[in-house]
């Protein structure tokens, strides 16, 4: 969802923030634009459409200029056209402001604007919040700054806001609340964006901006306050990434080189934790927080999208392992039903990106409530990570594919440490399983790189299916949150319609789709749900559904019946998930890939979605 970046230094500001924006792109807008500052000089420019519209439309314009701000918009206030592109104005033209999140209480600060002459040429909620600091900057006879913190303290919603000023044109104001703000500090020189991506290529000192914090930007300072005017120490940390992490490295898509890193990818996600010839699980942010887990009355995992999918294994595993009732829960849901939760209950949020709206708002909630709260976030720094009383980092390093694949197997791989470790410490586990899983994850990695060698072949079946209308996902078990996994990669990337359902939940009404038009993709590993599926895969047949299957390898009795049949390295049930995610992550690619789509950035999708 929209993107943010800002440049003030010694360096030409325009460029920097256009590669900004591209770095941006994957998190998914529909419209874009930039403020530039030269002298007492405002300039904006802004279209609707991607980036590289925006480069064609300032061709020949003047660029100058050392201080930029620049945004992605994904339209939530308004159609994605120029006007509501950001940056917005103040009514005196003197501000411009780029913003990501929703001002919740924007239809009353409009109406008090409204009420003072000010006239609106967007319908945005940030062309209201600008023009409230201005009217509040004017009737104040304040600085800019200042506007900002007295009008921040009537605005209700989520937000990040960069700010330049046509009478202050060597400062960058910059506030947040909710959305993510990271500030690379250089020499003589600062960059601001959404996430570390535009920034790693200049310097690798960030700082994470905290929620109700107003930085006050300026080539060579960086001055924080809190709402109350109170100066805060910037906290500069070292930033944990690699320029190589963020581009493509000769894969044709993001997604492509993503699916391939897994087997890294997974075994950095065990990485210190994991000693399998030792014996030992070390997690070293679950140690304080131990005594609880094993007390717990209740673990509540809530999540959204694929991370709910990592969340439904973890149900069945943590279940299994250590004896503790396990919901999964739709953090969108969870917050908004009133849920009986308090203490005693363990809330873990699984997360990718650490920003997702619905997952934050349903942790405060909870958190409110007494329940002690554990992260497994990709991000690190993210508003997920930092209001988690403790947690798991995933290590999945960045992921630019908007479709999730490598932090959804790390996600899987990390819940496994999560639910061994918790089982240890209660006893609910024989030391026998136990030395059995820690062996079976310490070789998930290898058998990962050895289901991706199918790649070849699963692109011929995605040759064959690309045509279908609609599609079905079935599995069991540890295999049923697989099947919802493989229906959600398969809409997002080619836009067929595509259900997961439990595989013996299918006889109660999905059945009634089956004729030999549909494809129906069984993940149907050697499990204990084995023989039972092999009767499911027996009664679409019956309807001369078409069957393609993701089977273990010596298995002969599924490959017998199945149209198509992908073999996948055996593994324990636990841990088989992992590795029966590769095809169908492959299938939905290629699939998508052949019938032409961008696959890196499916259409109304946004990577991190920021709003509830
Ligand atoms: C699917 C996908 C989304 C995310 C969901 C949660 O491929 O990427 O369903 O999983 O939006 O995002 P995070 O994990 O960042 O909280």
């Amino acid at each position: 969802m929209c993107g943010i970046v800002a440049y003030i230094g010694h360096r030409e500001a325009y460029p920097v923030v256009l590669k900004g924006l591209k770095r941006l792109e994957y998190r998914g807008y529909d419209s874009t634009g930039v403020a530039l500052l030269n002298g007492g000089s405002l300039k904006v420019y802004k279209k609707k459409g991607k980036v590289a519209e925006l480069e064609d439309f300032v061709l020949g314009k003047d660029l100058k200029s050392h201080i930029s701000i620049g945004h992605t918009r994904w339209a939530t206030h308004g159609e994605p056209n120029d006007r509501n592109a950001h940056p917005q104005l103040s009514g005196d033209g003197k501000l411009a402001m780029v913003h990501n999140g929703i001002i919740e209480n924007y239809a009353q600060l409009k109406q008090e604007l409204l009420n003072k002459g000010h006239q609106f040429t967007s319908d945005t909620d940030t062309e209201v919040l600008i023009h409230f600091i201005q009217e509040i900057k004017s009737s104040n006879q304040c600085s800019t700054e200042e506007a900002v913190r007295i009008a921040l303290k009537r605005v209700v919603g989520a937000y990040v806001i960069l700010i330049v000023d046509e009478d202050d044109p060597d400062t960058l104001i910059a506030a947040r609340k909710g959305s993510p703000l990271v500030i690379g500090v250089g020499k003589g020189e600062h960059f601001l964006a959404s996430d570390a991506s535009p920034i790693v290529e200049y310097t690798k000192e960030v700082v994470y901006v905290n929620d109700y914090e107003i930085a006050i930007v300026k080539a060579d300072e960086l001055i924080l306050k809190n709402i109350s005017n109170e100066i805060q120490t910037p906290y500069i940390q070292k930033l944990d990434m690699e320029l190589a992490a963020i581009e493509k490295g000769g894969y044709a898509h993001f997604m492509l080189k993503e699916i391939f890193e897994q087997p890294q990818t997974i075994f950095d996600s065990l990485r210190g934790r994991l000693d399998a010839k030792g014996g030992k699980l070390t997690l070293g942010g679950l140690r304080e927080h131990m005594d609880l887990l094993k007390e717990a009355n209740r673990i509540i995992i809530v999540a959204c999208g694929t991370s709910w999918h990592a969340g439904l294994v973890a149900e069945y595993m943590i279940e299994e392992l250590c004896r503790i009732p396990v919901e999964v829960e739709y953090a969108s849901e969870f917050r908004y039903r009133n849920p009986v939760v308090g203490k005693g209950d363990v809330i873990i949020a699984v997360s990718q990106s650490g920003e997702t709206a619905d997952t934050l708002v349903a942790m405060e909630s909870a958190k409110e409530k007494g329940a002690i709260i554990l992260g497994v976030c990709n991000v690190v720094g993210s508003s997920i990570a930092r209001l988690s009383n403790g947690g798991v980092y995933t290590h999945a390093g960045p992921e630019i594919g908007v479709a999730s694949t490598k932090a959804f197997t790390a996600q899987l791989a990390v819940l496994s440490l999560i639910g061994l470790k918790i089982a240890q410490e209660k006893g609910t586990i024989t030391a026998q399983r136990f030395q059995h899983l820690l062996d079976e994850l310490e070789s998930v990695s290898e058998k990962v790189a050895t289901a991706l060698q199918l790649n070849a072949q699963i692109k011929k079946i995605a040759e064959k299916y690309k045509d279908a209308r609609d599609f079905l996902y079935l599995g069991r078990g540890y295999n049923f949150p697989i099947a919802l996994e493989g229906a959600l990669k398969l809409k997002e990337i080619s836009y067929i319609h595509a259900e997961g359902y439990p595989a013996a939940e299918m006889k109660h009404g999905p059945i009634a789709l089956v004729d030999e038009q549909l494809p129906v993709v069984f993940v149907a590993t050697k499990d204990s749900y084995y023989e039972k599926i092999v009767s499911n895969i027996q009664e679409i047949k019956a309807r001369k559904g078409k069957v393609l299957a993701v089977t273990t390898e010596g298995d002969q009795v599924i490959p017998a019946m199945a149209d198509d049949v992908i073999v996948v390295p055996e593994a324990d049930e636990l841990v088989a998930p992992i590795i029966s995610v590769i095809p169908l992550q492959l299938l939905a690619y290629h699939i998508g890939v052949l019938k032409g789509y961008d696959v890196d950035k499916p259409r109304n999708l946004a990577k991190s979605v920021t709003v509830e």
